[in-house]
């Protein structure tokens, strides 16, 4: 399984902030916001990964990520030019996917709790597995809408009046169909290739997985001023109550096999004194 990560797009909800860096290299609380998902992907066993944004952005996640070594990992880069819509990642990233399935992961999405990812990666074995969230504001996101046995019957993207309150996050396993499907795609009424159309072609071949996120599960919401900032105050909340941080890529590398304790280490030792450093210390103890 390889992943790709959408971390493009116009940011223009958090202008100013955004003209000097995109929505998922801004804080949330004390780190990035890539890292989220990047530690997800890690923790779910993913080492290949291909980062899709603006061209103005690439050279800042180089900057940040590099080419993933350090963490056992890799990372190519591909250009988004125009944010022409989420299905547009497949074409993008079409010669890094080449024969393999892939998960893609929208940058700004950011969860805690549970393996639900892990789980559904491992047990994959073809078609499509996507997720759904109980939301309050469905019509903000794709809904799906599931029968009385839990299936899953449609997936509209924003609708104005949707059939349930259960929203897809942006988190989406895919065979490699999807690439073929995604060439195949007409941009929408908005001018983009929608991911719910890629997903509603899978529905309709029977081929759809949709899984519930449980109740205990957080999927949080950075796209706005406000909502970055609640975002960063749940996660200070959880990190500094349980003196454990969330969204740390070394931390699941570490913990995935990906480093071993003395790669670990020598990556400690190129750090500046600071929290974070402190704190891969005291994982690097526990783990010993
Ligand atoms: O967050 C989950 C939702 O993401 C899903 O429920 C929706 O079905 C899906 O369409 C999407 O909705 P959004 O309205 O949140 O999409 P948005 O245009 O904001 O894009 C999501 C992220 O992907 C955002 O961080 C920017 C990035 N992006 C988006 C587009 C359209 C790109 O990098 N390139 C793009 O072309």
């Amino acid at each position: 399984m390889k992943a790709i990560i959408l971390a493009g797009g116009a940011g223009s909800r958090l202008y100013p902030l955004t003209l000097v860096a995109s929505k998922q290299l801004q804080a949330v609380y004390d780190k990035p916001m890539i890292y989220y998902p990047l530690t997800v992907l890690i923790a779910s066993g993913i080492r290949e990964f291909c980062l899709i944004s603006t061209p103005a952005d690439i050279p800042r996640y180089k900057t940040l990520l590099g080419d993933g070594a350090q963490w056992g990992i890799s990372i190519e880069y591909r250009e988004q030019a125009k944010p022409e819509g989420i299905a547009q990642a497949f074409l993008i990233a079409d010669s890094f996917i080449g024969r393999d399935p892939v998960t893609l992961m929208l940058g700004d999405n950011i969860f805690f709790g549970g393996d639900a990812f892990p789980r559904a990666m491992e047990d994959f074995k073809g078609g499509a597995t996507i997720f759904a969230y109980h939301v309050n504001d469905p019509e903000r996101y794709g809904v799906v809408e599931f029968d009385a046995s839990g299936k899953a019957l449609s997936i509209e993207e924003k609708p104005k009046q949707p059939r349930s309150n259960y929203a897809v996050p942006g988190v989406y396993i895919y065979d490699n169909e999807v690439v073929g499907l995604a060439k195949n795609l007409k941009p929408s009424a908005r001018g983009e290739l929608e991911i719910t159309d890629i997903n509603r072609i899978y529905l309709d071949r029977g081929t759809l997985q949709v899984k519930r996120l449980p109740r205990g599960f957080a999927w949080l919401d950075a796209g706005t001023s406000t909502s970055l900032q609640e975002a960063s105050a749940y996660i200070a909340a959880v990190e500094n109550r349980q003196g454990l941080k969330i969204g740390c890529p070394e931390e699941a590398a570490l913990v995935r096999g990906f480093l071993s304790p003395s790669q670990f280490e020598a990556l400690i030792t190129r750090m500046p004194n600071c929290e974070y450093r402190d704190y891969l210390n005291a994982v690097l103890e526990e783990a010993r």
